[in-house]
Parts: C-alpha cells; structure tokens; sequence
C-alpha cells in the first residue's frame, strides 16, 4: 500500500486541502502522503461552499497523488477512480448500496454521506499532482439543520473506528488508482457509470431553462454529463449546469 503509508495526523487545522498545498510549496511530497485531522476551523467543499464536521467525529483528510499519467481532457477521470472506490469501501462498511451523485458526491438512502474536493496542479497540460480532499460522515448523528445528509453510524447504528475505516478507504482509492494508472480506462468508466446515480434511468431535472426530463447516458473523461431527452437529442452539462431532484 503507499497510500497512507505516510501519514500526517493533526488535532485541528484550516483544512487538510490547505495545509497539503502549503506542504507542496515548501517540499516535494511522496504520492500517496495523507494528512487527516480531527477538526477542520475552515473546511471546504465544491463550489465555494463549507465542509462542517463535529470535532473528532468523521474523517476528514487529503490524499497527495501523482497525476503524471493523466491530462487535462481526462482529468475527470481521477475523480471517478476516487470516488468508485469510497464508495465501495463504504458499501462494503455499511452493507448498503451507495451511489455517485455527478460529479463525486457520495450517497447511501438517497442521503450525502461523503463529499470530495479535488484541486489539481498542472504543469502544461499534464497533471503535476493532485490534492484528493475527503469528507466522509462516519460517527456524528446530529447534523441540526442540514438535510439529506448521513453517516456511517446512522445506517449501522453502531459506532466505528475511524481509523480502520480511513484504512479500508484508503486501500479501495489505491485499487482504482491503480486501475487507471495501467490505462484500464474502460473499466473505470464502465463501473463509475454502474454506481451513478439514476444512470440510464428517466428523470426530471432542474437546469437554466427550467425543468428538463432525461436519461444519463454517459459522463465523459473530461467530467461532462450527457443527457438523452425523450426526442433523442443529446445535451451536456457542465457541473452546476444541472440540478438533480431526489
Ligand atoms: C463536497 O462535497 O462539497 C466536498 C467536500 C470535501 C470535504 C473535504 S474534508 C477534507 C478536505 N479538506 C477540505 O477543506 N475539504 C476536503
């Protein structure tokens, strides 16, 4: 495993995603170094919104990977080995059956249980390193006013060790990882595609020009959605382009 292998353990900083990007400013990192911490004073998640965990209570951290195999027409493909594989690990954890929600946000019961915000850095076109940065709701029950929201606790009524659950995810993101890194980029989009929520299924959706009825057909390398409408015209999404209705 070298995922995790080396490890950075904080009792409360700003966010995981930050402290790996100061640490890459100051030195070169082994891929694979993750930074977890307890708390997080400014956690952050896509789209400019915060990350709020209770202290102590779910796992919060960062992955620093290698990206040199990957380019900027399918840098979504990262996500989509990251996200597959927590969300088998919290499958396998929870008994349940989860779902990708497009782009990368984790689902169990139709409720978010994991979020991942992934910032990249480029050299030209190719993929320097990325930060991998994961939420995952493991013992907090309470969440006052956020709706549709669980925890691993929550589905299992039990509680769970946090860091036999980092460990299990971690070994899950490093099997995909690992996928992708020997170009079987076939089966990455082929088992994303299978976990993605309502995938080939009809929907209703909400996007810029009101509501839009369709089906997932696909979601490309570069992290576009295409969506088939009743007259068999293909339209693509950019993320935040298309609101789901669960
Ligand atoms: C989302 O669903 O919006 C993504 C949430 C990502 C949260 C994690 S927690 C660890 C890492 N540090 C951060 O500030 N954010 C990510």
């Amino acid at each position: 495993m070298f995922i995790g292998n080396n490890l950075i353990e904080l009792d409360v900083v700003d966010s995981t995603n930050n402290y790996a990007a100061n640490l890459l400013v100051q030195t070169k990192l082994v891929s694979g170094t993750a930074i977890m911490t307890h708390f997080q004073t400014g956690g952050r998640g896509q789209r400019g919104s915060d990350w709020i965990s209770e202290p102590g209570k779910n796992l919060l951290f960062s992955i620093v990977l290698n990206g040199h195999f990957i380019n900027s027409e399918n840098y979504f493909l990262l996500s989509k080995a990251v996200a597959v594989g927590i969300n088998e690990a919290l499958e396998d954890l929870s008994g349940k059956t989860g779902f990708v929600k497009w782009p990368n946000d984790i689902y169990i019961d139709k409720k978010k249980i994991g979020g991942i915000l992934i910032e990249n850095q480029w050299k030209g076109s190719l993929l320097e390193v990325a930060i991998v940065g994961i939420g995952i709701n493991v013992n907090q029950i309470n969440f006052d006013d956020l709706q549709d929201v669980t925890s691993l606790s929550l589905l299992g009524s039990k509680n769970y060790d946090l860091k036999e659950v980092l460990s299990k995810v971690f070994q899950k993101i490093e099997f995909y990882y690992n996928m992708l890194k020997r170009g079987e980029v076939k089966q990455i989009n082929q088992i994303y595609f299978n976990h993605l929520m309502f995938s080939n299924e009809w929907r209703t959706y909400g996007s810029n020009n009101g509501r839009i009825e369709g089906k997932i057909v696909e979601v490309k390398e570069n992290g576009l959605l295409v969506l088939k409408l009743r007259n068999k015209e293909l339209m693509t999404y950019e993320f935040k382009e298309l609101q789901f209705i669960l």
